[in-house]
């Protein structure tokens, strides 16, 4: 849910770029074969007409339905829809969760001194691709798993 909501917000490719193969229309206008295309992934992420305060970070909105990255879900396309759709999904998403995992299980994560969490900036960078606009700075504290009683690991 937290990877969903993460790839929601901040898509790494925002525009998809596409080409028309037939004529179709969108509302009043005429969009002949050939037509280029971009798909503004990004901006799907946050409209209020698919999603509840898009821009919260709330990954408990995928509790109760079945919203995913597939590309079936035309509200969230962080890899694409149809045909043309990223062939790396399986490995990219993967890779993220078990790094992510790993980072989370192994280490308690703190802002640098006399930073708060609310001065971490979100900032982007705008294009086609998406990246932060400044570095994001954190303190990993190796996790003391014997302070966990109930657990065997370490
Ligand atoms: C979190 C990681 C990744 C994200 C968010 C991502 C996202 C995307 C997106 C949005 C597209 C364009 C899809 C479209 O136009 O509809 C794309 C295309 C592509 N991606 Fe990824 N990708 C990721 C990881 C990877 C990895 C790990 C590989 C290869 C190992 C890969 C290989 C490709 C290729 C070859 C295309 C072009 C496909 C085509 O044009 O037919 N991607 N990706």
């Amino acid at each position: 849910m937290v990877v969903k909501e993460t790839l929601r917000l901040h898509p790494p490719i925002g525009l998809l770029p596409c080409e028309a193969m037939s004529h179709f229309k969108i509302d009043d206008y005429d969009i002949n074969p050939k037509t280029r295309i971009l798909i503004n992934a990004w901006a799907i992420g946050r409209d209020p007409n698919s999603w509840k305060n898009p821009k919260e970070f709330y990954p408990e909105r995928f509790e109760d339905n079945v919203i995913n990255f597939m590309g079936h879900n035309f509200e969230l396309i962080p890899f694409g829809p149809g045909r043309r759709m990223c062939p790396g999904i399986t490995m990219g998403s993967t890779t993220v969760m078990v790094t992510w995992a790993n980072l989370l299980y192994r280490f308690d994560w703190e802002v640098p001194n006399g930073m708060k969490r609310e001065d971490i900036s979100l900032e982007e960078n705008v294009g086609v691709s998406i990246s932060r606009k400044s570095p994001l700075y954190l303190v990993p504290i190796i996790y003391d798993f014997g302070k966990c009683e109930s657990s065997n690991v370490g």
